[in-house]
């Protein structure tokens, strides 16, 4: 089969990462591939922001915050899970859809394009021989979130990349049936 096919066919994601992770230059070239994402009009409706070494430990720093202004009387496990949760994988790429105002393409497609922007960037990772996971959870909505990382009023954030080399083995790819996830119209 086309290497690049099968290649496709296996991407799968990895939650134990460990270090290396891309380098910048490494990075770079995963973002290219990032950046060549569908997108309407060539609006390029996204950005990244790169999280790495303690970058993460202050990162963490503001989950705990996030995790205390949704409950308040979380407990010390769970303030010290959401304060670790950034050290799970040595580099961080939050994916963010910058939206435009644009009198065709609204708001849902260019947050598609950087959902594929996304996808890129795990592809792109994995084709270097690293390892991903596309993590959101309560975070990625909330506005202390927002505001700690920058984010402009017009902004959301699509993805929390976790990137580095995959720890253990792969595990097992789900064995999908095309078929079910496919229809002919009209109906024969
Ligand atoms: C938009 C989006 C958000 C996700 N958020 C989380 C998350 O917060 N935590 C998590 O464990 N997996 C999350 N996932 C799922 C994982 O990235 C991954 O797809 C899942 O573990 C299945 O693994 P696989 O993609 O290798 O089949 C999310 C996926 C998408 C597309």
């Amino acid at each position: 089969m086309n290497s690049i096919l099968e290649f496709l066919q296996q991407r799968n994601s990895a939650a134990r990462l460990a270090a290396p992770a891309p380098d910048d230059t490494e990075l770079a070239e995963i973002l290219r591939a990032a950046l060549r994402a569908p997108d309407h009009a060539w609006l390029r409706p996204w950005r990244f922001i790169r999280l790495r070494g303690e970058a993460r430990e202050a990162f963490g720093e503001v989950l705990e915050q996030s995790l205390l202004q949704r409950e308040p009387g979380a407990d010390q496990a769970a303030r010290a899970k959401a304060r670790r949760a950034p050290l799970r994988a040595p580099l961080l790429l939050v994916v963010v859809a910058s939206l435009k105002t644009h009198p065709k393409v609204p708001a849902v497609e260019q947050r598609l394009s950087a959902g594929c922007a996304a996808h890129g960037v795990l592809m792109a990772a994995e084709a270097q021989g690293y390892a991903g996971i596309w993590r959101t959870g309560a975070p990625a909505f909330d506005p202390v979130v927002h505001r700690a990382l920058g984010l402009a009023a017009d902004e959301e954030i699509v993805a929390f990349l976790y990137l580095g080399t995959r720890e253990g083995d792969a595990k097992p790819l789900p064995d999908l049936a095309v078929a079910d996830f496919l229809s002919d119209w009209p109906a024969p």
